[in-house]
């Protein structure tokens, strides 16, 4: 975005445009009387200074964000027939908003949460948003469950601050976030940057080809810049230091040319293998191992520009798991299903039901032809076009093809289902798996964080039942946590 050469030169004016004869004094009754309700240019200043912010996101509302171009470097057209996807070496224009979860607008960067990697493909068929994490997994694996899980992790009603009490209850009383816990204590839980961090698209995706076929796809996004995380105590100083480290970082590595780069890579299940594979496919707090479907190379993403106002741009950015493009669609995983509803709903409280058409967020290789109208700040693009469809007179019309092929295989009825369990389903092996892959030290810094954490709980029965999902994770892992949160609890 550009700014209007005549709009920051030449004399000062009013909002309507008119030139202001003095900026520095208000007018008064006589020197030393009352100010003047005829002085608009006080009350104008002082009115748009109220209304300068607008709710902040309830969550990721930390965040900071760069454009960039995404490269196709592998033909993938068996698998997908989104354009943007359509060649080896097609290059589309992205912005990607890097965000930490918990925290309120002004929050350290440095701290142990889980980043957000929300990336906008400004494609010719719509952009395509892909709002991701830097982790592959989730705490938990039903939307109904987020409102709950986010409470836990934001300012306590009564105390006003983030309560160790909550958060263990919380985990504690859901097993299901063992693995993304074990995750995130561990040294990938502060990334020194959000350079050095990869990012997932962590849900399951359908894609599906010309000839109708569907795969289900894992998004990976590895830095080029490699992993570099900060140990709890170099990020407890940094957060007092430079509470702005992420964004700092982001912007003047951009400024200085060193353009951070991520390979982009996919794992493919064709369809067909979704219902018999050992893992539901489409749980959030499992990933599909590697041995399982390797990660194929398909592209890369390269951030090359800051943008010139963070609020029009950074701010007032909107992402939707929901913007989907041809070839590509959601699978049944019922978070990714809440989340379809969540952000447009958020979006429209937010910013407004016309936020779509700011410049960061309407499509940027082709238009958005909608038969809505008018909402807070329509711009009159349609000028004086029919709002109607079907119509006489030459409007946009229907494709009758759909973005993505419809789910089959709904045997029972409604209800408030569980998702299917899968032969090796459970809350706490990839858990134990991942705290098995690692090194003896980065177990000890595991423990070390944990029990720093759950050390702070008020009640014993919090304390232990927290350690008991850890301990059915992996017997060692119990064991050694549970000595470390005694020892300092004593
Ligand atoms: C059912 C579960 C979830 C719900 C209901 C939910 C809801 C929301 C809402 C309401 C926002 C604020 C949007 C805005 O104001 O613009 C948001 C932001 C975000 N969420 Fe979620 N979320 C869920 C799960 C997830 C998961 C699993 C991920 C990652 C895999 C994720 C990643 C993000 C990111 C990256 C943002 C920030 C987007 C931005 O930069 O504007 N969320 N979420």
């Amino acid at each position: 975005m550009t700014q209007e050469a005549d709009v920051t030169q030449g004399p000062l004016t009013t909002e309507a445009g008119a030139p202001v004869a003095d900026n520095q004094n208000s007018e008064t009754a006589g020197v030393g009387g009352p100010v003047l309700v005829q002085d608009q240019l006080l009350l104008e200043k002082l009115a748009h200074f109220n209304r300068e912010r607008i709710p902040e996101r309830v969550v990721h509302a930390r965040g900071a964000g760069a454009y960039g171009t995404f490269t196709v470097t592998a033909d993938v057209t068996r698998y997908t027939r989104a354009a943007f996807l359509s060649e080896v070496g097609k290059e589309t224009e992205t912005f990607l908003r890097f965000s930490t979860v918990a925290g309120n607008l002004g929050a350290a960067d440095a701290v142990r949460d889980p980043r957000g990697f929300a990336l906008k493909f400004y494609t010719e068929e719509g952009n395509y948003d892909l709002v991701g994490n830097n982790t592959p997994v989730f705490f938990i694996k039903d939307a109904i469950k987020f409102p709950d899980f986010i409470h836990t992790q934001k300012r306590d009603p009564y105390t006003g601050s983030q309560e160790a009490d909550n958060v263990w209850d919380f985990w504690g009383l859901s097993p299901e976030s063992t693995h993304q816990v074990t995750w995130l204590f561990g040294d990938r839980g502060i990334p020194a940057s959000y350079r050095h961090m990869n990012g997932y698209g962590s849900h399951t995706y359908q894609w599906n080809n010309e000839a109708g076929e569907v795969f289900w796809v894992k998004y990976h996004f590895k830095t080029d810049q490699g992993i570099k995380s900060l140990t709890q105590a170099e990020a407890d100083r940094l957060a007092g230091e430079d509470p702005d480290s992420h964004q700092r970082d982001l912007r003047e590595s951009i400024e200085r040319g060193e353009y951070p780069s991520w390979t982009v890579q996919v794992q493919i299940m064709p369809a067909a293998e979704a219902a018999a594979y050992r893992f539901n496919p489409f749980d959030l707090t499992k990933v599909w191992p590697h041995e399982d479907y390797p990660p194929i190379e398909i592209g890369r993403l390269e951030l090359n520009r800051n943008p010139e106002n963070i609020f029009a741009e950074v701010e007032q950015s909107v992402f939707s798991p929901a913007h989907f493009v041809p070839g590509i669609g959601p699978s049944p995983d019922k978070m990714l299903q809440g989340r379809l509803f969540a952000y447009g709903d958020a979006h429209r409280y937010r910013v407004g039901i016309n936020a779509g058409q700011l410049p960061v967020n309407r499509p940027h290789a082709t238009e958005a032809r909608t038969h809505s109208r008018d909402g807070h700040l329509y711009d009159g693009r349609h000028q004086g076009a029919k709002n109607y469809e079907p119509n006489s007179f030459g409007g946009p019309f229907q494709t009758d093809r759909p973005l993505w092929q419809p789910s089959a295989d709904f045997t029972a009825g409604t209800g408030d289902h569980e998702a299917p369990a899968h032969a090796e389903d459970d809350d706490f092996v990839q858990a134990g798996n991942l705290y098995r892959l690692m090194s003896e030290d980065e177990k000890g810094r595991l423990i070390g964080n944990l029990a720093g954490f759950i050390a702070k709980v008020s009640r014993d029965d919090i304390a232990e039942r927290a350690i008991s999902n850890f301990r059915r994770a992996d017997g060692h892992f119990g064991k050694r946590l549970e000595a470390a949160v005694q020892a300092l609890r004593g």
